[in-house]
Formats: structure tokens, sequence, C-alpha cells
């Protein structure tokens, strides 16, 4: 065999057996490069006789084409595997059957905590939590409710058997109001927070269930009054039952932890069968209703959770979110809200799509 069909089968053989594209790349320099050894060889054409020059040309160019083939094929067929390989990695299969109908849909409880969560984000609150398993320390105590406080007797406590390691007794919170604590303590003033979630009492009958939902409102900052309260309830109703002719009273009441306090009631008519929120309590036909608990955080309340009183003042307002959306939504028995009926479900549910948003509308019904 000559050189030229060494070279050739050299260059081919190792070709064949390049493992990776960069092997291959390799092969291309050390040959075809310009210092590479086909490239070497066609310089030698310029310098040889006429006749030489017939006799080798060929085969020296001969060579390069043979290579350069080779080269190219190498290089698809180690593509081609790497492709195939990365498809084999990455099956998803294309014949899973989709869902004949869209199955499921969000809880109105779920649905009323979106609404509340966009409207309060509107006017700068933040969403806070807290843990359901409470100690009594932020459940009653920093609340102004002390061990013995009459106050404590009226949330129908459940009590762990256990103790926590610092000898706090541990509940299922009775209420969302400990997550003004937490978030104070964890964070200062000013505070601009909604707390909503689970709590639990020992009750049950057609408008109690043990766990239910409510949602915490804690505003602190300086200068803060009642006014500000009103305001905040008013914008947030209006918002909420997307009606301009919500009514509110103000009734004094009395919780520990905020000082002074005062229930709301809005107005509402019967219609239908049907309670339907708007207009005065006082016109004809209308009543009043009881929606929430509000006040003026109490001074201990706010020393509880780290602040100085005389400096931080605020007010706080708790809501029964299961009560809401049966007010909006018109359902009438609190009991079938945790039943997990699917008829109830489809009927009274949302659809996933249904994102609550101001511009959209915050309770577009199913
Ligand atoms: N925590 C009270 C309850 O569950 C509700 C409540 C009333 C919350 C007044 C407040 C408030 O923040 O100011 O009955």
């Amino acid at each position: 065999m000559s050189d030229i069909e060494n070279m050739k089968a050299e260059l081919l053989g190792a070709i064949d057996g390049a493992a990776d594209l960069a092997a291959v790349e390799a092969i291309r320099v050390a040959a075809l490069g310009k210092q590479g050894s086909v490239s070497g060889l066609l310089k030698t054409l310029g310098k040889m006789s006429p006749e030489e020059r017939q006799a080798e040309g060929p085969k020296i160019h001969g060579l390069r084409e043979a290579v350069t083939a080779a080269l190219a094929a190498r290089k698809d067929a180690l593509e081609a595997a790497a492709l195939e390989a990365k498809l084999a990695a990455e099956t998803i299969d294309l014949s899973l059957p989709a869902p004949e109908l869209p199955r499921g849909s969000v809880h109105p409880v779920s649905q009323v905590m979106d609404e509340l969560a966009e409207i309060f984000a509107d006017m700068g609150f933040a969403v806070a939590t807290g843990p359901e398993i409470e100690d009594d320390w932020h459940n009653f105590t920093a609340l102004n409710m002390p061990e013995s406080h009459p106050a404590r007797a009226m949330h129908d406590t459940f009590y762990f058997p256990d103790r926590d390691e610092a000898g706090r007794e541990m509940v299922l919170r009775t209420h969302t109001s400990p997550v003004q604590i937490r978030t104070m303590l964890a964070e200062g003033a000013p505070v601009r927070i909604i707390a909503p979630g689970r709590v639990y009492r020992s009750d049950s009958d057609a408008t109690h269930t043990p766990m239910f939902h409510q949602i915490e409102a804690l505003v602190i900052d300086r200068d803060i009054h009642l006014g500000h309260l009103k305001w905040t309830l008013e914008t947030f109703l209006k918002a909420f039952f997307e009606r301009d002719d919500i009514v509110l009273r103000l009734r004094p009441s009395y919780f520990p932890f905020t000082e002074p306090s005062v229930e709301v009631d809005v107005g509402y008519a019967n219609e239908g069968g049907r309670r339907v929120v708007g207009g005065s309590g006082d016109a004809p036909g209308h009543a009043w209703m009881e929606v929430l608990g509000s006040g003026m955080v109490n001074r201990r309340v706010v020393e509880a959770g780290g602040l100085d009183p005389d400096e931080w003042q605020g007010f706080a307002f708790g809501i029964g979110v299961d009560r809401l959306a049966m007010l909006k939504y018109g359902m009438d028995d609190l009991r079938a809200f945790f039943d997990g009926d699917v008829r109830w479900l489809s009927h009274y549910g949302f659809s996933a799509l249904d994102v609550p948003t101001l511009s959209g509308g915050v309770g577009t019904p199913a």
C-alpha cells in the first residue's frame, strides 16, 4: 500500500472510532487543519513536476475528500445518537386522555379568603399567618385575657393534654387574634396585616362548626383613630359585597383586647328567603345583622406585642369568613361547608380560573 493509502486507512479508522464530537473535531484539525497531515500533503503538490502532480494529485485530493466525508458522516451519526438519547430520556405520554370535564372546584371559603386578600392588598395590607396549635399565652394572656378571665370560658376551648417546654398550656387557637401578637413581636411597628385561617371551638349546630374560619385585621401606627377603622370597614364591605349602598351601624361592645370595642352591623333585607345586604337596617323591610367585632387595640395588647402604647396605637377587627361566604353566596347551613358532598361543592364551588381581582370583580359566582 502507498503512504497515502495507509494514511487514509488510518484516518478513516480513527474517525470511525471517534467516541464523541470533540474527538471528531480533534481528528479534523489534525488532518485538515492548517498544520494538518492532509493539508501538508496538498502543499507538496506545488513542488511536484507536472507528471508527478498528474499521478499524485487525484490521490491526495481523493484522500482529502474521503476524510472530509467520513468526518461529516461521523458527526451526523454522533449528533443523531445524542438526540435519540435525549428524546428517550424526555418522553411524555401524549396518549394520556384529558378529563372529559374539569374536575374539582374552589371551595367558597377559599374563594372568599382570596377575595378578602385581594381587597385588603389594595389597601396596603399584607397577609400574616400563625399556628393553629397555639399556647395559651398568645391565644389568651397576651390578648388581655389572663387566667381566670371570664372571657376565656366563652371560647369553648379545645385543650391539649400536655404543656409545651415553657410550661404553657396548649390549645387549638380559638380565634385568629393571636396572630396580632405574633406579628407585633416579629415585625415591630408599623403594622398593616390581615390574618386569615382556621380556628376551633367545641361547639356544633346549624350555625356553628367545631372548626371555622376567621380573618383578623391589625393596623398599628402613630395617631390611628376610630375614623380609620370605620373608613376601612366601609371600604372593605362595599368592595366585598360589590354594592355602594352598604350601611354600617357601630355599637359599643366589649372585647378584652380592644378599648373601646365596637360591634359592627350591616343593614339587609329579606329577598326571596335570602338575606341581601344593603341599605339601612332601620329602613322598612330591613334589619341589622352583626358581621364583625372590632375596636381600638387595648394598650395592654400593644405592650404584649413589645411596643410602647404611648407611641403606637391601632385598630383591629375579626370576622367570620364562613358567615361572610353564606351571606354573599346564599348558603343556609354552615355544616354543609365541611361535609365534602360533591353535589354541594359543584353547586357552590368556583372554577379555578375564577381568580378574584378588583378589576374583574371580586366575586363572580360560578
Ligand atoms: N377574636 C374575636 C372572636 O373570635 C373577634 C374579634 C373581636 C377580633 C374584636 C378582633 C377584635 O380583632 O378587635 O370572637
